[in-house]
């Protein structure tokens, strides 16, 4: 099976399908995991599952798409930087990596504000978008970074609110990194239109999985997935695929 390009991997032929039906960003959600599906381990260490080349592929990814998305619980237990970094993968243009501007945005959901001024994702290697509830008290993050503020609903934020702000500042496509709670939340409510997932050889046997409580009780419920391309990523496999709806 050929090679798929950037564009290819995270659909950006479909995007404008989605924008214009669901006004809204098109959203890929990547995940890495071992063989049996966990993405941290039992004292919540994460880092790292897979194998090098799979991780300088993940940032081809996030500079394919506008936005880089994670919620706060993974802020909060990576303080992840989440910009676009160099790689030795000749696919990168490294003018991204040099010019903040020309980042993808970096964006936590994190409906109580709980992000400090001095987390990773506040530096100034790229872009970053708070979003936070209407009732926050983000006033740590004034002149730090940019906040949005949304309306609760579910188990955080509502969601269509996030990507219909998302898409009013320009952003066509989310990448979504996690963690499984907030991804569940976006696979129970319809709004994944991607799944990239980087499978590593390895056994973890205890931890988080790759989705949390996506409102799937019975296997009358499955969400089933067309396997859109299979191939190998340094040691790991990547498996892209989409919901079939
Ligand atoms: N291997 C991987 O690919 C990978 C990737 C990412 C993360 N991880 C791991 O995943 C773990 C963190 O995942 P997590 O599940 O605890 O946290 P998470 O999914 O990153 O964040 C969940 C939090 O997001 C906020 N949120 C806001 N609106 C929401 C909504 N509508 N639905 C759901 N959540 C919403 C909520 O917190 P508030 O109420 O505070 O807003 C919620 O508790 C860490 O161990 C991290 O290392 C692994």
């Amino acid at each position: 099976m050929a090679a798929l390009s950037v564009d290819e991997l995270v659909g950006r032929d479909e995007w404008d399908h989605v924008i214009v039906t669901q006004r809204r960003p098109f959203v890929v959600y990547k995940f890495a995991a071992t063989l049996d599906g966990r993405i941290a381990a039992q004292d919540g260490t994460s880092q790292w599952i897979t194998s090098a080349e799979s991780r300088a592929e993940v940032h081809l990814l996030r500079a394919g798409c506008d936005a880089t998305v994670v919620g706060s619980g993974t802020q909060q237990a990576d303080n992840p930087n989440l910009a676009v970094r160099g790689n030795d993968d000749p696919r990168l243009d490294l003018s991204i990596v040099d010019d903040p501007e020309r980042q993808p945005l970096r964006v936590v959901i994190d409906s109580n504000a709980k992000t400090p001024r001095d987390a990773n994702v506040c530096n100034d290697a790229a872009p970053t978008l708070i979003v936070v509830a209407e009732d926050a008290d983000s006033a740590h993050l004034d002149g730090v970074v940019d906040v949005l503020r949304v309306e609760r609903a579910g188990r955080g934020l509502d969601l269509r609110a996030v990507l219909a702000g998302l898409l009013e500042r320009g952003v066509r496509a989310v990448f979504l990194e996690g963690g499984p709670t907030l991804a569940g939340s976006f696979i129970a409510q319809g709004l994944v239109d991607r799944v990239v997932n980087y499978v590593a050889p390895a056994l973890l046997g205890s931890g988080k999985s790759g989705l949390e409580d996506a409102g799937i009780r019975s296997m009358s419920d499955i969400l089933r997935l067309e396997l859109v391309h299979v191939a190998r990523s340094g040691s790991d496999v990547r498996l892209v695929s989409r919901p079939v709806r």
